[in-house]
């Protein structure tokens, strides 16, 4: 009975499917990033605002990746030692899998949102485990479901120098050779990347003498960094000196690079498009991220930074993205 309730339900679903959502944006920003050879233009979220308003309805018109908002972070996920907290990853990756969008899994190794008995360990050898045993588990269960992670997040002072954190306290600067090798062997067709803020401007000390210089020095090492992300949470007035810092993170050697939590506060058009731009010049650059969907939901709200209003409308931004993209 039910097989056959199905059977006669199919057709019906598929005819209906096309109907697009009236708030949503009838242009996608998405297909236009591809038809112009980049990988994916694409949003975060998680399962709490995939179930809410029309978050889902907009994600599945108009973007074309995921990236977990909170989800994969490891006080999430592995909040105790050895005990994974699969539920809203799973939910994140079956959502986007389901609906045919590409996934960048984050994060790995941060210093911040980040399990409290990793954070009192004293020892290399418990705190190699952990970081190998973290990677190792979270990779196999979504291997040939994710097409990246940020493996290392923001591990970089404003100088260039390293953060102190439980991991370079540790470890030294070992513990990104640990992470990146634990990745490669978990799923070696994973592209892994290390990911900051205040990648914004080609000549900051942050990008030259910590990014560009550090990675450069490690994949000469041989350790297997494929690519680096710039958060890209902006001030108006910053987009084309964003536009230029990909340049230059991609004159580091790595395969790609890629804007990975682009909001701007403001809203300012033109630095959104001057963003776009910047990933369209950059052969390296495989797509832009944005940290969310709606201007409320945003992790810094009041300067409206996003794509979207309130009432899931398209902004002025995002019609801007579309006609550079056309
Ligand atoms: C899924 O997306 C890819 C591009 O990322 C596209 O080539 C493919 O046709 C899509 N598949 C379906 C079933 O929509």
């Amino acid at each position: 009975m039910k097989s056959a309730l199905l059977f006669l339900l199919a057709p019906l679903a598929a005819l209906a499917a096309p109907a697009v959502e009236s708030r949503q944006a009838s242009v996608s920003i998405d297909a236009l990033m591809k038809a112009k050879g980049k990988v994916y233009f694409g949003t975060c979220s998680d399962q709490g605002r995939l179930t809410t308003g029309k978050n889902a309805a907009i994600i599945d018109a108009n973007f074309g990746q995921l990236t977990p908002e909170n989800s994969m972070k490891w006080q999430s996920i592995e909040n105790t030692k050895g005990q994974f907290s699969w539920g809203g990853a799973d939910y994140l990756v079956n959502w986007a899998v389901q609906h045919n969008k590409t996934i960048r899994g984050h994060t790995f190794v941060w210093h911040s949102q980040l399990a409290g008995w990793v954070s009192n360990i004293k020892n290399k050898a418990d705190l190699t485990s952990a970081i190998q045993n973290h990677i190792t588990t979270i990779m196999t269960r979504y291997k040939g479901k994710i097409r990246g992670y940020d493996v290392v997040n923001e591990m970089f002072n404003e100088d260039g120098s390293l953060r102190s954190s439980v991991f370079s306290n540790v470890l030294g600067e070992d513990f990104v050779r640990i992470a990146f090798e634990a990745a490669r062997a978990a799923d070696p067709d994973a592209m892994l990347y290390i990911n900051d803020y205040n990648l914004d401007s080609p000549t900051a000390a942050k990008l030259t003498n910590g990014m560009v210089a550090h990675v450069k020095k490690w994949m000469a090492a041989g350790i297997p960094i494929d690519g680096i992300g710039s958060q890209g949470h902006l001030n108006a007035g910053q987009g084309n000196s964003l536009a230029s810092a990909i340049k230059a993170l991609a004159a580091s050697g790595v395969k790609e690079v890629a804007v990975t939590e682009l909001d701007i506060q403001g809203s300012n058009t033109n630095d959104y498009v001057a963003v776009t731009k910047g990933c369209l010049a950059e052969p390296k650059c495989v797509g832009i991220t944005v940290w969310g969907v709606r201007d409320p939901d945003s992790w810094r709200p009041q300067g409206n930074p996003l794509l979207f209003d309130s009432s899931y409308n398209p902004k002025a931004n995002y019609n801007a993205i579309a006609a550079a993209l056309q």
